[in-house]
């Protein structure tokens, strides 16, 4: 799949990291300020149902909007944490393939 939730673009990233980030299926992959997901999306479609993404936000209402085009979108392979990634990044050491940001 290639396509995101159309309410998970907010049109503010300034990059497209995950074009980069040689994702593989089966990875385990975090987006920091991960706003509506919309990397989190595009990196779920990489790794598929055997990996996992998890989004990091700060703010409550980018957590639920995420959420709700996670479920909208049907993904299964998605999580949203709430964090303030310049003080505690909310993921455990050593969990994790590969960390990307927008
Ligand atoms: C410019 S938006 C980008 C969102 C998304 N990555 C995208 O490309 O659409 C930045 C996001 O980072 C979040 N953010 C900013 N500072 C943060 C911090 N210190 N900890 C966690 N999230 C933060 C904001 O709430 C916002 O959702």
């Amino acid at each position: 799949m290639n396509t995101v939730p159309e309410k998970s673009i907010l049109g503010v990233g300034c990059g497209a990291p995950v074009n980069f980030a040689n994702i593989k299926e089966g990875e385990t992959v975090v987006d920091l300020g991960s706003g509506a997901g919309i990397e989190v999306f595009l990196c779920a479609n990489k790794v598929r149902e055997s990996g996992k993404v998890i989004g990091i936000d700060m703010t409550d209402e980018m957590l639920q909007r995420a959420r709700n085009n996670a479920e909208q979108g049907g993904y299964s392979n998605v999580e949203f944490r709430k964090g303030d990634i310049e003080q505690k990044i909310p993921i455990g050491d050593n969990t994790v393939d590969l960390v990307i940001s927008n």
